[in-house]
């Protein structure tokens, strides 16, 4: 008998992890690999929230914390969703996690009935599917078509709804291609979701202000109020704020469902490092102009890499009006041969022979739902981009 658990049969482990150890292992023979991969930003946490955490951890703010968040962090995360997405929450309307992985892994578990179905809008966030496997819902991607801009048509979201549905979930700006929901794309999806009331909603909203060309972010609960009693809304330091390390993500929804998510959220994790709360609490309240200037840094590099790529033939790159990824369709390379001697079929078998030729590390589009396409990651210097793009181009270009 296995001692792992039956739960565990469809749940894979990361996608992107197979090209992570394959950079490592390169890296260990010395050669020097370009990583496009991470989906991580390369700026520094901001040095007031870091004084923050020391501040807490001096002043003896090193006991255990309540389980659904320290009473001056969900203070800033109301202030934050005032402020940012014009919504109205109270405190017993919040709760802190460990990430936003965590908030979405804990509603999941906190709702999920065994065969309850998860809309997920593809191309997706590796971990969703995942996440709602490992909660016994099943999983139910919805193409979101390139030459939709990626972007979730009313049509597609109606056909996939079933009288089991439970959830649909939103994640636009989108990893991994960058899309982006105008307020009338987003009315026209609440529209939707007005017809089936017994549909919740939980809108990933991690890329928020990573949008660009004067792109304006918008919400559903924010766009549509009449949903506002079904939708979980989440977000979290991380990319904003560059705390990926920190651990911290926060949602805010109706009470009940709150309550039900703060309950796993205490089982599972027994409340967020205090340390770290005090350091998100200062990046919520604090000065707020890094956000824009660094969104003018990620679009100068978008703009760069798209300039860089669009050039490459085989390569089709649609423009994304935020989160740091660019998403090229290769469909124009399938059946052609790397210079190395490498069939490529897939895209898988695309940056594995990118990885081992060119040592550019990127991911495969299957890991994200939608072949044949590969993810690049723009989240890291001009330099890097610019070796990496041009190692691409020549990979594109040498093959027959
Ligand atoms: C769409 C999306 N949601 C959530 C997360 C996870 O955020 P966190 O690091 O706060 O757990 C990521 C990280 O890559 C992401 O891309």
């Amino acid at each position: 008998m296995s001692v792992i658990a039956d739960r565990l049969k469809n749940v894979s482990i990361s996608a992107s992890a197979a090209m992570t150890q394959r950079a490592r292992e390169l890296a260990a023979n010395g050669i020097k690999v370009v990583s496009l991969s991470s989906g991580e930003p390369d700026f520094p946490t901001p040095a007031h929230a870091i004084e923050a955490a020391h501040a807490a951890a001096l002043a003896g703010d090193t006991k255990y914390p309540p389980m659904d968040g320290t009473p001056a962090l969900k203070s800033a995360i109301i202030r934050k969703f005032k402020r940012d997405n014009n919504l109205d929450y109270d405190a017993s309307q919040i709760v802190v996690s460990g990430g936003g992985k965590q908030v979405i892994f804990n509603a999941m578990l906190a709702t999920c009935n065994p065969g309850d179905e998860v809309v997920i809008p593809t191309p997706s966030w590796v971990s969703y599917a995942d996440i709602v496997k490992f909660a016994g819902g099943v999983p139910v991607a919805v193409p979101c078509h390139e030459q939709a801009g990626f972007k979730l048509r009313p049509e597609d979201l109606e056909a996939a709804i079933t009288p089991r549905t439970k959830w649909l979930f939103l994640n636009f700006p989108n990893n991994p291609t960058g899309a982006a929901c105008s307020r009338a794309e987003m009315a026209a999806i609440a529209e939707v979701m007005l017809r089936h009331p017994n549909v919740w909603i939980m809108t990933d909203d991690i890329y928020e202000h990573l949008v660009y060309d004067d792109f304006q972010f918008c919400t559903i609960a924010e766009v549509e109020p009449r949903l506002y009693d079904r939708v979980l809304t989440m977000n979290g330091v991380s990319k904003a704020y560059a705390m990926t390390g920190w651990r911290l993500g926060f949602c805010a929804g109706p009470k009940d469902l709150i309550s039900a998510v703060s309950n796993v959220n205490g089982q599972n994790g027994g409340g967020i490092a205090t340390l770290t709360q005090a350091a998100a609490t200062a990046a919520l309240d604090g000065p707020q102009d890094l956000l824009k200037e660094r969104a003018a840094i990620y679009k100068e590099r978008r703009d760069f890499v798209l300039d860089r790529l669009s050039e490459v033939e085989g390569l089709r790159c649609h423009r994304p009006e935020g989160a740091f990824y660019i998403y090229p369709n290769i469909s124009g390379l399938i059946g052609k041969t790397s210079k190395g001697g490498r069939k490529i079929e897939t895209d898988v078998d695309f940056v594995m022979a990118l990885v081992d030729e060119h040592h550019v590390a990127t991911v495969q589009g299957a890991a994200y739902g939608m072949s044949p396409f590969f993810r690049i990651s723009y989240a890291t210097s001009m330099e890097k981009l610019g070796e990496g793009c041009a190692r691409i181009a020549q990979f594109c270009k040498d093959m027959r």
